[in-house]
Order: structure tokens, then sequence, then C-alpha cells
């Protein structure tokens, strides 16, 4: 009986073994990226995500860039006008700088997360000279420490907010004319969401920015946000050959894709890598436990922190 008993739990400790993976090494994903030529894997932080070691340990050995995933939105950042609030930004930019992270701004113009002062302008003075405070405000506090700012947010195809609704497409040049008088180095850029295939919302948006763009170059880059559905990175390259046909630089700014599957981080990746215009990739969060989309698992590293298929897909892909 006792060998028998010996038996049985030699077999469970074998089986226990044998389900247990090998811990994966990490390999330094921005670090591979850039040897590809591009300027950085970049993520996303702010002072929730920053205060948990698991996390940073992560951030700091695979990533080379960081945007505030909220600290820097309107509400967070000029809740009552005139009156900045920075300690959030600054935390963010500190860690940044304490790591050698590049920072992108994110983001000076955006229809949500504004405060209700900003929302209840209806007069086009008052509301320009109060995006042109604002991006004052932000813009020059940070001038010549950040690579860009996302100056316009999901404005690609001029969704209905009280900066269109007021001011038509005229608050696109003020806000970019503000931004580079605030910052005369930082990359500016429009960031959209649903560019993810030839549609008509990219060529909107390329129509956009040449428009804005028709006399001084105002706008650098197009930002791609890059949420995706599970199998829904068919159209990517497509897509990013086409926002680089303006001449602009472009970045894949928030990338998250439901489920992360391999194949499907595998095509954006190399779709970044073949449009050489194509300067950034920037992970919308490390881990699931604090994406805006846990529910979707949709990141390269698991809620305890664990590299997934995609992230060795990504660094066999890199190597
Ligand atoms: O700060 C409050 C906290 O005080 C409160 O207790 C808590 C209760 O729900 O809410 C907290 O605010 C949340 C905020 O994130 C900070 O954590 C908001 O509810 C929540 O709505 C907000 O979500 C953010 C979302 O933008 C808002 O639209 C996500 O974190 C952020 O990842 C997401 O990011 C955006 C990009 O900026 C632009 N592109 C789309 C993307 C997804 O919406």
């Amino acid at each position: 009986m006792q060998v028998l008993l010996a038996l049985v739990s030699f077999a469970l400790s074998v089986a226990r073994a044998g389900a247990v993976p090998a811990p994966r090494q990490l390999s330094g994903l921005n670090d591979l990226f850039v040897a590809k030529g591009k300027l950085f894997w970049g993520n996303i932080g702010d002072s929730n995500t920053l205060s948990i070691s698991s996390n940073t340990e992560v951030l700091t050995s695979e990533f080379g860039a960081l945007t505030p995933e909220n600290s820097m939105k309107w509400e967070s950042i000029e809740p009552t006008q005139g009156s900045f609030s920075f300690t959030g930004a600054d935390a963010l930019v500190d860690f940044a700088n304490s790591n050698c992270l590049m920072v992108r701004g994110h983001t000076l113009v955006w229809h949500s997360q504004l405060p209700a002062y900003v929302s209840a302008i209806s007069d086009a003075a008052t509301l320009t000279s109060v995006i042109q405070s604002h991006i004052a405000g932000v813009a020059g506090r940070y001038a010549g420490q950040f690579y860009g700012h996302e100056v316009l947010n999901e404005d690609g195809t001029l969704r209905s907010s009280v900066f269109s609704n007021v001011l038509g497409d005229s608050f696109i040049a003020t806000a970019f004319e503000a931004a580079r008088a605030a910052d005369s180095t930082a990359k500016l850029y429009i960031n959209d969401f649903n560019l993810d295939s030839n549609n008509a919302k990219v060529q909107a948006m390329v129509a956009l920015v040449k428009k804005v763009n028709s006399g001084t170059q105002l706008i650098d880059g197009i930002g791609t946000q890059t949420h995706l559905s599970a199998g829904g990175s068919s159209g990517v390259a497509d897509a990013i050959t086409t926002l680089a046909s303006t001449g602009l630089e472009v970045a894949i700014t928030e990338l998250d894709i439901a489920s992360a599957p391999t194949a499907d981080y595998v095509a954006v990746a190399q779709a970044c890598l073949d449009e050489p215009r194509c300067v950034s990739i920037t992970s919308w969060g490390v881990s699931d436990a604090n994406s805006w989309r846990a529910s979707e698992t949709p990141l390269l590293f698991d809620s305890s922190f664990a590299p997934k298929d995609a992230y060795d897909a990504l660094v066999s892909l890199l190597l």
C-alpha cells in the first residue's frame, strides 16, 4: 500500500512538473524594436500603475517610452479654468526621466474627459482663448522634454464636440499652432481610432491632414490607436501605408487586441516594420490586470505579469 501511495505521489509530482511551464525569459521588446530602426515600443502609465512593482519591472525592462493614460487629459490637468493640477503628470514625467523613457503627451484636446466649464462654452472667441491657454499651460510646462504631443484625439472626422460645434474645423489649426508655440521641438500628432483598414475614415484623415498642413506644416504625425478585436489585423498594413502616403510620421499609439492573438500582434508589428515612416508602437497597458479592456485580455502580459505567446512571437519576429 505504501509503495502504491508512493507511486501515486511520484506520478502526481511528475504530472505537476510537466504542467508548470518554465519561467519565460524577457528579452527587451523595445531594444529589439529599436535595433530594427524604430524609435521605441512604449507603454502607458500613471500613478495608479507606476506604484505596482511587478508592473514597473516589466515596464522598464520591456518598453522605451511612456504615455500618460489619464493624467494629462483636460479634466485631470486643468480641472478648473486657469488652475493647473500637475501632480499626476509630473509623477509620470519624473518616472520617465528616472528610467530613461521618452514621453508622448496625451492628449491636449479631446472631446472626452473634459471639465464642465469647457463643454459649456458657446462663444467662439472664448473657446479659442481657452484652448490656447490650456495648451500653453500643459505643453509649455514640459517644453523640450517630450518626444511628442497628441494634440488632437479622435477627431479625424470631426466628431460632434464642443470644439467642432463652436469652432468648426478651425479649432484644429488653433490647437496645433498653440502647441507649436508652446513647444517647438515636440512632434505634434493627430491621434484617432478605427484607422485599422484602408476605410473611409483613413481617407478622411489623409484629406484632413493635407488640408491643415496646406500652408505651414502644423501636423507632424498621425497616430492610429489600433484597439483591435481578435482577427482584426488584416487591414492594418494597408492603412499604415495609406496614412504614410501623406509624408508624415505614423505611430501605433494605443495597441491592444482582444485575447491577444499571436498572429494579430505579429501582423501589426510587421506592418510597422515594413513602413519606414512608422516610427513607434505604444501598447495600451502592460498587464491585463490594468487594462481598460481587462475582460478581453488584450495585452502582452497576463494579469500575473507573465508574458503571453504573443510576446514570444514578437521577440522571435524581432530577433
Ligand atoms: O479617477 C476616477 C476615480 O476617482 C474613481 O473612483 C473611478 C470610479 O470609476 O473612476 C476613475 O476615473 C476613471 C479613469 O479612467 C481613471 O482611472 C474613469 O472612470 C474611466 O472612465 C477612465 O477610463 C479611461 C478612458 O480612456 C476614458 O475614456 C481609461 O483609463 C483609458 O485607458 C482610456 O483611454 C482612451 C485614450 O485616452 C484615448 N483613446 C481611447 C482610449 C479608450 O477609451
